[in-house]
């Protein structure tokens, strides 16, 4: 049986959650061969997860003949690249959300505010590079597998299939990701991440409800239901002056030229409905959500919560380094631990998707598509919320010359 062989760009915070996930593939064998990263520990990194060749050049990775699959794992700004080397080094590629963006790469001047770009210059930017990574892994024929765990989250496969077994009209779907802000430096920077909010965490529950409509319509009549307009708001609530003056923060602030808060709502191209909501300003744990209400039921999903386990502590400090759930800001009080974070959003059940996809040459539940769909839709909600207007994308694709 033949091994399926992956290369790894990146060794930070999600790139141990891939290489957990790979080591629960079944059916497959999986072998990770090598990484590079700019990491001063990789040595030790690639030690502790057996990984035999170990590079600061990513390119290297490449080179190998014996490898299947480029896992990218790098800051945002830097998938296009890395997506468009692995497919013209005749890779298939997994690459993490968001696909791509506008990260501010063509202005001389690098010390500017790249969120104070003109949004409707950022769209064209940025579909310009969703559709050149696009175009690079038609090209060479490799498959690009989008890694948007919410789509595998065994919950949203239960959904899928009540929805499947329902057989109704999805009128309107409500999906969030919010928590009380990232600690990642790069987040704080449009240059580096490519957007706040919406951007880093909007991606998740747009991904998602973009994927429902997408997987509603091949059901029934055999291709994609798409986004046909949207309006947003976003907003920086952190600056507010009475946030401001509270001495204790108990969230993430002083976001450089990003956004802490954003709400989409979109319309389908058969009318119905979708609202997006995500922001770093939720206290309480990280909230992962989505309502589907369809003609015939309505499902409720929650990726973040849990009662299997309430435990109780009366100190902070008791349960030690015990991982508890992700964003709580205590463990003091009544909590809900979860048994397996990573199963419940996806992260396995996405990586024996992607495996076997190449293994077998089919296409991947969330595909490349799907990740430039978000793009698109990402920077048109920033242009409704610069503008405060209806975006309808196909006029707004006619607009600049582009043909989706
Ligand atoms: N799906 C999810 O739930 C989820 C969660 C977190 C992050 N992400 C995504 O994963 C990606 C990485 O985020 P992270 O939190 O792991 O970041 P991180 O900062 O923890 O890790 C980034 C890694 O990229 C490496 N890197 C940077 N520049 C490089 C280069 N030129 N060549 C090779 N390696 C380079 C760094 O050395 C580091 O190992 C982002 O796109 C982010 O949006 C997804």
């Amino acid at each position: 049986m033949k091994t399926i062989k992956i290369g790894l760009i990146g060794s930070g915070f999600v790139t141990h959650l891939h290489l957990n996930a790979f080591r629960q593939v079944v059916g497959i064998p999986v072998q990770v061969v090598a990484v590079a990263s700019l990491d001063d520990d990789l040595d030790r990194f690639a030690k502790k997860f057996n990984i035999p060749h170990y590079y600061s050049d990513y390119r290297k990775v490449l080179q190998h003949d014996e490898i299947d699959m480029i896992d990218v794992c790098v800051p945002n700004v830097l998938h296009k690249r890395v997506c468009i080397d692995a497919a013209e080094a005749g890779k298939h590629i997994i690459c993490e959300k968001p696909l791509t963006g506008y990260f501010g790469e063509d202005l001389e001047d690098k010390t500017v505010a790249v969120g104070e770009t003109s949004k409707l210059e950022m769209y064209k930017k940025a579909v310009k590079n969703a559709d050149e990574i696009m175009d690079a892994v038609q090209r060479n024929n490799v498959k690009l597998c989008y890694a948007e765990d919410f789509v595998y989250a065994p919950p949203v496969t239960k959904a899928k299939r009540l929805l499947e077994a329902a057989g109704g009209t999805i009128l309107e779907l409500r999906s969030e990701e919010s928590h009380s802000g990232s600690h990642a430096a790069y987040s704080r920077e449009w240059r580096l991440s490519g957007g706040g909010s919406l951007m880093r965490l909007g991606s998740h529950p747009l991904g998602l409800v973009i994927h429902l409509k997408n997987f509603e319509g091949k059901m029934k009549y055999g291709k994609p239901i798409k986004v046909k307009s949207l309006t947003a708001e976003v907003g920086n609530l952190t600056r507010v002056s009475a946030f401001q003056k509270e001495e204790k923060k108990w969230m993430v602030d002083r976001w450089k030229d990003v956004e802490d808060w954003a709400a989409v709502f979109l319309t389908f191209e058969d009318g119905t409905k979708g609202v997006v909501f995500s922001n770093d300003i939720t206290l309480g744990g990280i909230v992962n959500t989505l309502a589907i209400y369809s003609s015939n039921a309505v499902i409720k999903v929650d990726m973040a919560a849990n009662d299997a386990i309430k435990a109780y502590a009366p100190a902070h400090e008791i349960f030690g380094d015990e991982y508890i759930s992700e964003k709580i800001e205590t463990k003091a009080g009544w909590t809900f631990p979860s048994p397996d974070e990573d199963w419940m959003r996806g992260y396995p059940q996405e990586m024996q998707d992607f495996v076997e996809a190449v293994y077998y040459g089919r296409d991947p539940v969330s595909d490349g598509e799907l990740g430039r769909q978000v793009v698109e839709v990402t920077y048109a909600a920033y242009l409704s919320a610069e503008e405060g207007r209806r975006i309808d994308l196909d006029e707004l694709n006619k607009e600049i010359g582009r043909n989706r």
